[in-house]
């Protein structure tokens, strides 16, 4: 099947990782004899540096004329003091909105090779399996009214949380449909007990579950105690199905269940291109070693296949392989290891 894909690698360890998910996407292509063609182009810091716009027009049109995007991180330091209209993290945030990918698809889980290398015990994260079902082209991130006000010497600044009807439900259907193929749990969060925005979350979620799908249990957690539970209690969880900010947090935060941020892949799915990217950013404070987790970047080309392209076989051979890349002991610096990005990414390939 011919397999057309846009490469954003961005910035940072953004080219680092995407270069060794591109190269197993090669192979794995080439493997199941797939017609794969791939172009790269530019977003964040460099699209900034290059163009003046951290997602240039050419960068918008390739993604949205390819079959599914694969992206590496945005972010630089240089541009740390901009507004946010004017930093690398626009370009990411335009791109989520233009390709309106609205299920930002998080899953966590816990490799039995590297559970005594989470900072927490052993016991606590073993058998963690859970996936965060973020909203992703709503809420407090794209409301309006937004900005600073600056009048008389006192400063006021603006953000606006908003979400209808139909962008929750479409979202609580995407948590409910993930759990009827898993252990049937949907775990919605919300802070409905300050804010009305949750409130509706709430309401509709209940509503949706007892009308579309009573197979599914549904429980209602408050952002903040989710929070404590997903570290205290992550086996609990199947499916959790929360609004962009909250959804944000949480999966930084069961990250650390898998023993790094670099192991996190995700999916960005909507109507039409997908787009595939690692959970974490652009980490600056190791860019140019060649000692990035590539991990997370391979297994989002997995979840590519999957969803994007529906080659459910390559997407396990590509998962497989990265599971006997980790017992194998490759591992980068993040997991204790001593093995470059570029070394993990031809071991992953070897083992397709
Ligand atoms: P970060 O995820 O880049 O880094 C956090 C910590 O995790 C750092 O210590 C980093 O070295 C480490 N880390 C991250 N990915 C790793 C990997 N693959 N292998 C090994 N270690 C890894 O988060 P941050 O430092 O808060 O943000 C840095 C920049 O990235 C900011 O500009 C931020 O806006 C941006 N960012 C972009 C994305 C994205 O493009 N999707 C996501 C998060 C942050
Ligand atoms: C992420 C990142 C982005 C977000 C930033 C870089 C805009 O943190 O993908 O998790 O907040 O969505
Ligand atoms: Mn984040």
């Amino acid at each position: 099947m011919k397999l057309h894909v846009a490469l954003l690698p961005g910035d940072g360890i953004g080219p680092e990782v995407s270069d060794q998910a591109a190269a197993v996407l090669e192979a794995v292509a080439k493997k199941f004899s797939h017609d794969l063609h791939m172009q790269s182009g530019l977003i964040g810091g460099v699209a900034i540096r290059a163009t003046g716009d951290p997602l240039p027009p050419e960068s918008l049109r390739l993604a949205k004329s390819a079959g599914a995007v694969l992206m590496g991180a945005v972010g630089h330091p240089d541009f740390d003091s901009l507004p946010p209209e004017k930093r690398p993290e626009k370009g990411l945030l335009r791109i989520r909105k233009e390709l309106a990918v609205f299920a930002n698809l998080r899953p966590a889980v816990c490799y039995k090779a590297l559970e005594v290398l989470s900072p927490l015990r052993r016991e606590v994260v073993s058998g963690t399996d859970l996936i965060i079902v973020r909203e992703l082209t709503g809420g407090i991130y794209y409301g309006t009214p937004r900005g600073v006000s600056r009048f008389d010497n006192e400063a006021s600044a603006i953000n606006t949380m908003v979400y209808t009807k139909s962008e929750i439900e479409r979202i609580a259907r995407v948590g409910f449909k993930l759990a009827q193929g898993r252990r049937k749990l949907l775990t919605s969060v919300d802070k409905a007990n300050v804010l009305e925005n949750s409130q509706l979350w709430r309401e509709l979620v209940t509503e949706l579950g007892k009308r579309e799908f009573p197979d599914v249990q549904v429980e209602h957690q408050l952002v903040d105690s989710c929070a404590m539970q997903i570290i205290q209690n992550p086996r609990r969880f199947d499916v959790v199905v929360t609004e962009n900010m909250f959804g944000d947090i949480l999966s930084d935060e069961a990250a650390v269940l898998t023993g790094s941020i670099g192991m996190l892949p995700s999916a960005s799915l909507g109507e039409h291109t997908g787009l595939y990217e690692p959970v974490h950013g652009s980490a600056p404070d190791i860019a140019g070693q060649g000692v990035a987790n590539p991990f997370g970047a391979i297994l989002s080309v997995a979840m590519m296949l999957r969803h994007s392209f529906g080659l459910e076989r390559e997407a396990k051979a590509v998962e497989s392989a990265v599971l006997r890349t980790i017992e194998a002991g490759v591992l980068s610096r993040d997991l204790k290891g001593t093995a470059t990005t570029q070394q993990i990414g031809a071991a992953v390939v070897e083992r397709l």
